[in-house]
Protein backbone atom coordinates (compact mmCIF):
# COMPACT_ATOMS: atom_id res chain seq x y z
CA UNK A 1 0.00 0.00 0.00
CA UNK A 2 1.09 3.75 -0.85
CA UNK A 3 2.32 5.46 2.13
CA UNK A 4 -0.46 8.09 1.11
CA UNK A 5 -2.98 5.52 1.58
CA UNK A 6 -1.68 4.34 4.76
CA UNK A 7 -1.60 7.38 6.32
CA UNK A 8 -5.55 8.48 4.97
CA UNK A 9 -6.68 4.76 6.53
CA UNK A 10 -5.04 5.77 9.88
CA UNK A 11 -6.93 9.28 9.76
CA UNK A 12 -10.58 6.84 9.30
CA UNK A 13 -9.83 4.34 11.40
CA UNK A 14 -8.31 7.29 14.51
CA UNK A 15 -11.89 8.73 14.25
CA UNK A 16 -14.28 6.14 13.44
CA UNK A 17 -13.03 4.67 16.85
CA UNK A 18 -11.85 7.32 19.05
CA UNK A 19 -8.48 7.10 19.30
CA UNK A 20 -5.42 8.35 20.17
CA UNK A 21 -2.21 8.13 18.80
CA UNK A 22 0.65 9.16 21.23
CA UNK A 23 4.63 8.67 19.87
CA UNK A 24 7.81 9.02 21.61
CA UNK A 25 10.41 11.12 19.93
CA UNK A 26 12.75 8.05 18.91
CA UNK A 27 10.55 6.60 16.59
CA UNK A 28 10.09 7.06 12.62
CA UNK A 29 9.69 10.74 11.41
CA UNK A 30 6.64 9.28 9.74
CA UNK A 31 5.25 8.31 13.12
CA UNK A 32 5.74 11.32 14.59
CA UNK A 33 4.54 13.51 11.99
CA UNK A 34 0.94 11.24 12.05
CA UNK A 35 0.71 11.08 15.93
CA UNK A 36 -1.91 13.04 18.13
CA UNK A 37 0.98 13.52 20.42
CA UNK A 38 4.83 13.37 20.82
CA UNK A 39 6.64 13.25 24.06
CA UNK A 40 9.31 11.43 26.39
CA UNK A 41 8.16 8.91 28.62
CA UNK A 42 6.75 11.37 31.41
CA UNK A 43 4.71 12.70 28.65
CA UNK A 44 3.28 10.12 27.59
CA UNK A 45 2.37 8.97 30.74
CA UNK A 46 0.57 12.08 31.62
CA UNK A 47 -1.11 11.99 28.52
CA UNK A 48 -2.44 8.00 29.00
CA UNK A 49 -3.72 10.27 32.09
CA UNK A 50 -5.65 12.74 30.78
CA UNK A 51 -7.18 11.12 27.49
CA UNK A 52 -10.78 10.76 27.22
CA UNK A 53 -10.17 8.38 23.80
CA UNK A 54 -11.59 4.48 23.92
CA UNK A 55 -8.01 3.16 22.62
CA UNK A 56 -4.53 3.90 22.94
CA UNK A 57 -1.69 3.20 20.18
CA UNK A 58 1.53 3.85 21.92
CA UNK A 59 4.01 4.32 19.65
CA UNK A 60 6.96 3.57 21.73
CA UNK A 61 8.11 0.37 23.13
CA UNK A 62 6.56 -1.99 25.68
CA UNK A 63 7.04 -0.72 29.07
CA UNK A 64 5.85 2.53 27.64
CA UNK A 65 2.19 0.52 26.28
CA UNK A 66 2.23 -1.16 30.04
CA UNK A 67 2.41 1.92 31.88
CA UNK A 68 -0.22 3.71 29.69
CA UNK A 69 -2.46 0.02 30.65
CA UNK A 70 -1.76 0.54 34.45
CA UNK A 71 -3.38 3.99 33.92
CA UNK A 72 -5.77 3.80 32.02
CA UNK A 73 -7.12 -0.34 32.72
CA UNK A 74 -10.40 1.08 30.91
CA UNK A 75 -9.25 1.50 27.98
CA UNK A 76 -7.91 -0.89 25.61
CA UNK A 77 -3.85 -0.18 24.95
CA UNK A 78 -2.09 -1.37 21.86
CA UNK A 79 1.41 -0.71 20.42
CA UNK A 80 2.23 -1.50 16.35
CA UNK A 81 4.60 -4.65 17.19
CA UNK A 82 4.71 -6.43 20.88
CA UNK A 83 8.49 -7.33 20.09
CA UNK A 84 9.68 -4.04 20.82
CA UNK A 85 11.02 -4.30 24.19
CA UNK A 86 13.88 -2.33 25.87
CA UNK A 87 17.22 -3.89 26.75
CA UNK A 88 17.60 -1.61 29.76
CA UNK A 89 13.84 -2.81 31.65
CA UNK A 90 14.94 -7.03 30.35
CA UNK A 91 18.80 -5.72 32.50
CA UNK A 92 16.31 -6.41 35.62
CA UNK A 93 14.64 -9.89 36.13
CA UNK A 94 12.29 -10.30 38.54
CA UNK A 95 13.30 -12.93 40.68
CA UNK A 96 16.76 -11.17 41.04
CA UNK A 97 15.20 -7.58 41.76
CA UNK A 98 13.10 -9.40 44.82
CA UNK A 99 16.19 -10.68 45.95
CA UNK A 100 17.55 -7.13 46.16
CA UNK A 101 15.12 -5.70 47.46
CA UNK A 102 14.91 -8.37 50.19
CA UNK A 103 19.03 -7.90 51.13
CA UNK A 104 18.00 -4.20 51.88
CA UNK A 105 14.87 -4.52 53.34
CA UNK A 106 15.06 -0.77 55.28
CA UNK A 107 15.28 0.89 51.90
CA UNK A 108 12.94 3.12 49.47
CA UNK A 109 12.90 1.48 45.71
CA UNK A 110 13.05 4.38 43.27
CA UNK A 111 12.52 2.75 39.67
CA UNK A 112 13.39 4.00 36.29
CA UNK A 113 10.04 4.22 34.21
CA UNK A 114 11.64 1.79 31.34
CA UNK A 115 11.28 -1.58 33.43
CA UNK A 116 8.46 -4.15 33.37
CA UNK A 117 4.55 -3.77 35.39
CA UNK A 118 6.15 -6.95 37.66
CA UNK A 119 9.15 -4.27 38.88
CA UNK A 120 6.91 -1.34 39.40
CA UNK A 121 4.84 -3.50 41.09
CA UNK A 122 7.66 -4.25 43.51
CA UNK A 123 8.65 -0.23 44.23
CA UNK A 124 7.66 2.84 45.70
CA UNK A 125 7.89 5.39 43.39
CA UNK A 126 8.79 5.62 39.84
CA UNK A 127 10.97 8.22 37.84
CA UNK A 128 11.57 9.76 34.57
CA UNK A 129 14.84 10.73 33.06
CA UNK A 130 12.70 14.41 33.31
CA UNK A 131 11.98 14.28 37.03
CA UNK A 132 14.45 11.76 38.32
CA UNK A 133 16.48 14.29 40.17
CA UNK A 134 13.73 16.41 41.52
CA UNK A 135 11.74 13.78 43.03
CA UNK A 136 14.64 12.05 44.48
CA UNK A 137 16.09 15.30 45.78
CA UNK A 138 12.59 15.82 47.31
CA UNK A 139 13.17 12.30 49.19
CA UNK A 140 14.23 12.92 53.25
CA UNK A 141 17.86 13.54 53.63
CA UNK A 142 18.41 10.22 55.95
CA UNK A 143 16.23 7.87 53.80
CA UNK A 144 18.18 4.76 52.09
CA UNK A 145 17.35 4.27 48.91
CA UNK A 146 17.90 2.10 45.91
CA UNK A 147 17.59 2.98 42.45
CA UNK A 148 17.34 0.34 39.39
CA UNK A 149 17.96 -0.16 36.77
CA UNK A 150 19.95 2.51 34.89
CA UNK A 151 23.65 2.91 36.54
CA UNK A 152 24.50 5.54 34.65
CA UNK A 153 21.02 7.48 35.16
CA UNK A 154 21.55 6.81 38.77
CA UNK A 155 25.22 7.85 39.14
CA UNK A 156 23.84 10.97 37.13
CA UNK A 157 20.83 11.72 39.73
CA UNK A 158 23.58 10.95 42.77
CA UNK A 159 26.04 13.67 41.35
CA UNK A 160 22.91 16.29 40.73
CA UNK A 161 21.53 15.71 44.17
CA UNK A 162 24.32 14.43 46.36
CA UNK A 163 22.45 11.37 46.99
CA UNK A 164 24.33 7.65 48.21
CA UNK A 165 21.66 5.77 46.37
CA UNK A 166 22.75 1.71 45.86
CA UNK A 167 22.98 1.37 42.01
CA UNK A 168 21.42 -1.49 39.95
CA UNK A 169 24.05 -2.36 37.10
CA UNK A 170 22.22 -2.18 34.14
CA UNK A 171 22.23 0.21 30.88
CA UNK A 172 20.89 1.08 27.34
CA UNK A 173 22.23 -0.08 24.80
CA UNK A 174 22.19 2.59 23.11
CA UNK A 175 23.45 5.33 25.03
CA UNK A 176 26.48 2.82 26.49
CA UNK A 177 27.70 3.22 22.74
CA UNK A 178 28.66 6.50 21.89
CA UNK A 179 31.97 7.12 20.75
CA UNK A 180 33.99 9.23 22.96
CA UNK A 181 36.78 9.41 20.46
CA UNK A 182 34.39 10.38 17.82
CA UNK A 183 32.66 12.77 19.49
CA UNK A 184 35.67 14.83 20.06
CA UNK A 185 36.72 14.55 16.14
CA UNK A 186 32.65 16.38 15.89
CA UNK A 187 33.69 18.49 18.43
CA UNK A 188 36.96 19.85 16.12
CA UNK A 189 35.29 19.68 13.30
CA UNK A 190 32.29 21.87 14.92
CA UNK A 191 34.01 24.32 17.68
CA UNK A 192 30.30 26.16 17.50
CA UNK A 193 28.53 23.29 18.77
CA UNK A 194 27.33 22.53 21.83
CA UNK A 195 26.93 18.55 22.81
CA UNK A 196 23.50 17.67 24.06
CA UNK A 197 23.31 14.50 26.04
CA UNK A 198 20.92 12.47 27.48
CA UNK A 199 21.61 10.91 31.24
CA UNK A 200 21.74 7.53 30.56
CA UNK A 201 24.67 8.12 28.79
CA UNK A 202 28.41 7.13 30.90
CA UNK A 203 29.77 9.38 33.14
CA UNK A 204 32.55 10.90 30.93
CA UNK A 205 30.32 11.69 28.14
CA UNK A 206 27.94 13.41 30.59
CA UNK A 207 31.31 15.12 31.84
CA UNK A 208 31.82 16.55 28.24
CA UNK A 209 28.75 17.73 27.61
CA UNK A 210 26.84 21.13 27.63
CA UNK A 211 23.76 19.88 28.58
CA UNK A 212 22.42 16.93 29.99
CA UNK A 213 18.67 15.85 30.05
CA UNK A 214 15.75 13.74 28.69
CA UNK A 215 14.70 13.86 25.61
CA UNK A 216 12.22 16.74 25.60
CA UNK A 217 14.39 18.86 28.05
CA UNK A 218 17.14 18.18 25.22
CA UNK A 219 14.83 19.41 22.49
CA UNK A 220 14.03 22.50 24.70
CA UNK A 221 17.39 23.47 25.33
CA UNK A 222 18.08 23.70 21.18
CA UNK A 223 15.09 25.39 20.78
CA UNK A 224 16.05 27.96 23.52
CA UNK A 225 19.61 28.21 22.69
CA UNK A 226 20.92 30.95 20.22
CA UNK A 227 23.42 28.45 18.86
CA UNK A 228 23.48 27.42 15.92
CA UNK A 229 25.05 23.75 15.81
CA UNK A 230 24.62 20.58 18.39
CA UNK A 231 25.84 17.26 18.76
CA UNK A 232 23.25 14.94 19.91
CA UNK A 233 23.68 11.88 21.77
CA UNK A 234 20.76 10.00 22.07
CA UNK A 235 18.71 8.08 19.76
CA UNK A 236 18.40 9.52 16.42
CA UNK A 237 15.13 9.76 16.54
CA UNK A 238 14.71 12.95 18.39
CA UNK A 239 16.50 15.23 15.25
CA UNK A 240 13.62 14.93 13.43
CA UNK A 241 11.47 17.24 15.78
CA UNK A 242 15.14 19.03 16.21
CA UNK A 243 14.82 19.75 12.67
CA UNK A 244 11.58 20.54 12.54
CA UNK A 245 11.34 23.15 15.06
CA UNK A 246 14.86 24.89 14.52
CA UNK A 247 14.87 24.65 10.55
CA UNK A 248 17.67 27.35 10.54
CA UNK A 249 20.33 25.02 13.15
CA UNK A 250 22.20 22.24 12.26
CA UNK A 251 21.94 18.89 14.34
CA UNK A 252 24.55 15.98 14.43
CA UNK A 253 23.95 12.77 15.19
CA UNK A 254 26.57 11.54 17.74
CA UNK A 255 28.20 8.23 16.15
CA UNK A 256 28.42 5.18 17.95
CA UNK A 257 31.75 3.35 18.46
CA UNK A 258 30.85 0.72 15.91
CA UNK A 259 32.35 2.95 13.24
CA UNK A 260 30.20 1.45 9.98
CA UNK A 261 27.45 3.67 11.74
CA UNK A 262 27.22 7.66 11.74
CA UNK A 263 24.09 7.94 14.95
CA UNK A 264 22.65 5.48 16.70
CA UNK A 265 19.41 3.89 16.88
CA UNK A 266 17.41 1.73 19.51
CA UNK A 267 16.75 -1.36 16.99
CA UNK A 268 13.63 -1.89 19.37
CA UNK A 269 11.89 1.41 19.02
CA UNK A 270 13.19 0.94 15.12
CA UNK A 271 10.55 -2.08 14.80
CA UNK A 272 7.35 0.28 14.76
CA UNK A 273 6.67 1.10 11.64
CA UNK A 274 3.85 3.46 10.20
CA UNK A 275 1.84 0.05 8.43
CA UNK A 276 2.21 -1.47 11.58
CA UNK A 277 0.30 1.42 13.35
CA UNK A 278 -2.05 1.22 10.48
CA UNK A 279 -2.64 -2.44 10.79
CA UNK A 280 -2.54 -2.01 14.66
CA UNK A 281 -5.22 0.40 14.66
CA UNK A 282 -7.57 -2.09 11.92
CA UNK A 283 -7.10 -5.16 13.46
CA UNK A 284 -6.78 -3.83 17.63
CA UNK A 285 -4.09 -6.18 17.84
CA UNK A 286 -1.20 -6.17 19.45
CA UNK A 287 -2.82 -5.40 22.55
CA UNK A 288 -1.33 -4.80 26.00
CA UNK A 289 -2.99 -6.80 28.89
CA UNK A 290 -1.58 -6.83 32.40
CA UNK A 291 -3.01 -9.22 35.24
CA UNK A 292 -5.68 -6.90 37.68
CA UNK A 293 -3.21 -7.68 41.05
CA UNK A 294 0.18 -6.46 39.44
CA UNK A 295 -1.69 -3.89 37.98
CA UNK A 296 -3.35 -2.28 41.49
CA UNK A 297 0.26 -2.31 43.06
CA UNK A 298 2.06 -1.02 40.20
CA UNK A 299 -0.41 2.10 39.72
CA UNK A 300 0.54 3.55 43.16
CA UNK A 301 4.26 4.59 42.19
CA UNK A 302 3.39 5.51 39.25
CA UNK A 303 0.88 7.22 40.36
CA UNK A 304 3.18 9.11 42.90
CA UNK A 305 5.25 10.40 40.21
CA UNK A 306 2.90 12.00 38.59
CA UNK A 307 1.65 13.57 41.52
CA UNK A 308 5.01 14.90 42.39
CA UNK A 309 5.63 16.04 38.56
CA UNK A 310 2.55 18.23 38.72
CA UNK A 311 3.21 19.63 42.17
CA UNK A 312 6.58 20.38 40.35
CA UNK A 313 5.23 21.97 37.18
CA UNK A 314 6.86 18.56 35.05
P1 LIG B 1 13.06 10.00 27.77
O1 LIG B 1 12.10 9.82 28.88
O2 LIG B 1 14.13 11.00 28.05
O3 LIG B 1 12.35 10.29 26.50
O4 LIG B 1 13.87 8.63 27.58
C1 LIG B 1 13.26 7.46 27.21
C2 LIG B 1 14.22 6.43 26.84
O5 LIG B 1 13.91 5.31 26.59
C3 LIG B 1 15.60 6.81 26.81
O6 LIG B 1 16.32 5.80 26.30
FE1 LIG C 1 15.30 1.08 26.08
FE2 LIG C 1 17.56 2.23 25.35
FE3 LIG C 1 15.70 1.74 23.52
FE4 LIG C 1 15.33 3.67 25.39
S1 LIG C 1 16.84 3.64 23.76
S2 LIG C 1 13.86 2.12 24.74
S3 LIG C 1 16.36 2.73 27.16
S4 LIG C 1 16.83 0.21 24.73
Amino acid sequence: MEKSEIIKNINTLRKEKNAIILSHFYQDGDIQDIADFIGDSLALAQWAAKTTADIIVLCGVHFMGETAKIICPEKRVFIPDIKAGCSLADSCAVEEFQQFIDEHPDYTVVSYINTSAAIKALSDIIVTSANAAKIIASLPEDEKIIFVPDKNLGDYVNKQTGKNMLLWNGACHVHQQFSIERILELKQQYPDALLLTHPECPANLREISDHVGSTSSMLKFSKNSDKKQFIVATEAGILHQMKKENPDKKFIPAPPKDSANTCNECVFMRMNTLEKLYLCLKNETPEIFIDEETRLKAVRPIKKMLEISSKYGL
